[in-house]
């Protein structure tokens, strides 16, 4: 199994070309089953969980086709085409490895009148239920059945009437499912409480290039009219705002200086306040931003909530940057009730943090030494290649393919921009 091996300390300074997001590739591809007609998504991050979502896609029958792809292309172009669906079930072994399966619920039966996908079980941060999503696809009027660990929804007459829900908590899966649902009803579905992350707006923004009807986009109340049919397009991916946020930590962390290349700043504010309250510059430029440490890192209090509050996904990387701060930081999770696992793994490299529940304190420690560490969730493990940039000493970060998950050419990147980093086959 491959490992990530870093001898820290190396000052980082460059640019780093920031890639598709995962979290809107992973809705937007579900998309394709809204539609006989090809939808093509370009800017597409080359990730083991957009592979994944491809074998699912295929398991349903749709066609999957690289589109435009060139030698030394690092953007590539799919184009999934579900003229002929052949199976309405998402099964087990595919929805076990990748929790956003469960996202083909909302679509799939809003296209065939019924779904069928294995309940994901539990997962690393906590228990993620998917209640919500439920409830909104009955609001909506479908009848859902639970047997032998899987959701069967179905529509009564071939086709959901739509309808009103209000979610008690924002919950971005729970929002996608029942957007992607209500495009197709013969009728209206008022979304309240809706989750805003700009994932949603591109799912949006894809959805009416599709020919689908909707209002409210980036607010908290969506108001969408079925449409009879949609038809295909071709649509980018909005670039991650995590992996930017990750790298901007990365030269917050090695008192360095990114230029995050193709960022987009509005997706980011609370990403970018936080760094400007470590004391680090933050310049908006004509490619993205550029994060500057130029002093020591300022201690932080940071609350993490859903967008356009702090983003669960970035609390670990900063977690990380905050053990070399200067002072003590606060931070609680509010999200998820089990997503301090990277604390043991930095104490085990010197870091020195208190948690209790949901809530951690950081006390600033003057420097971390590396460590063979490793992980079980995805930002958690980046948060062990940060505090590994910045350790003295080799670190080695185990269990790599969480990283896979969510970060393209990791170590490529890192290292064009001079860290000292690489990929070892065990
Ligand atoms: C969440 C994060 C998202 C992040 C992703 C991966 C928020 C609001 N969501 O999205 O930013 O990219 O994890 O780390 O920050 N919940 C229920 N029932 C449901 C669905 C959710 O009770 O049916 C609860 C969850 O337990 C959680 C909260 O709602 O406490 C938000 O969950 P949700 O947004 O659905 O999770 P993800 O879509 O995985």
């Amino acid at each position: 199994m491959d490992s990530i091996w870093i001898q820290g300390g190396q000052r980082l300074e460059g640019r780093i070309p920031i890639s598709g997001a995962k979290n809107a590739a992973l809705t937007l591809i579900p998309c394709a089953l809204l539609t006989e007609e090809p939808l093509t998504l370009g800017n597409l991050p080359r990730l083991a969980d957009v592979d994944s979502f491809g074998h699912l896609m295929n398991e349903l029958g749709v066609g999957t086709q690289v589109a435009g792809k060139k030698a030394g292309e690092i953007k590539r172009r799919i184009t999934y085409t579900a003229d002929d669906i052949t199976s309405t079930v998402a099964p087990y072994e595919l929805v076990r490895k990748m929790r956003a399966s469960i996202l083909v619920l909302g679509p799939m039966l809003a296209r065939m009148g019924e779904a069928t996908v294995s309940l994901p079980g539990g997962c690393a941060i906590g228990d993620r239920p998917i209640d919500l999503h439920l409830k909104a696809l009955e609001a909506m009027g479908a009848e859902i059945e639970l047997a032998q660990g899987y959701v069967k929804a179905t529509a009564p007459k071939g086709k959901l009437p739509g309808g009103d829900y209000e979610f008690p908590v924002v919950s971005v899966g729970a929002t996608e499912n029942a957007v992607m649902a209500a495009v197709l009803t013969s009728g209206v579905t008022n979304l309240f409480n809706s989750a805003r992350e700009p994932e949603i707006v591109d799912l949006c923004n894809c959805l009416v290039a599709m020919g689908a009807r909707m209002e409210g986009i980036g607010t908290s109340h969506l108001q969408i009219t079925g449409v009879e049919a949609l038809h295909g397009a071709d649509y980018d991916v909005m670039p991650d705002r995590i992996e930017a946020g990750s790298y901007a930590c990365a030269a917050g962390i090695t008192h360095g200086s990114i230029e995050l290349v193709g960022a987009r700043a509005a997706d980011m504010l609370a990403t970018t306040n936080a760094l400007a309250a470590t004391g680090m510059l933050t310049e908006f430029t004509n490619d993205g931003i550029k994060v500057t440490a130029s002093e020591p890192l300022r201690p932080l209090a940071i609350s993490t909530a859903p967008y356009p509050g702090f983003a669960t996904d970035m609390q670990a990387q900063f977690m990380a940057m905050m053990t070399l701060a200067n002072g003590d930081s606060y931070l609680e999770e509010t999200i998820f009730e089990n997503r301090y696992m990277h604390v043991p793994e930095l104490r085990r490299m010197g870091a020195d943090i208190d948690t209790r529940g949901r809530s951690a304190i950081v006390h600033g420690v003057e420097k971390l030494t590396g460590a063979e560490v490793m992980a079980t969730d995805l930002r958690a493990s980046m948060s062990l290649v940060l505090a590994g940039l910045a350790a003295e000493g080799e670190t080695e970060v185990l269990r790599v393919y969480h990283l896979d998950r969510g970060y393209e050419r990791l170590e490529e990147k890192l290292a064009g921009v001079g860290a000292t980093i690489e990929r070892r086959s065990k």
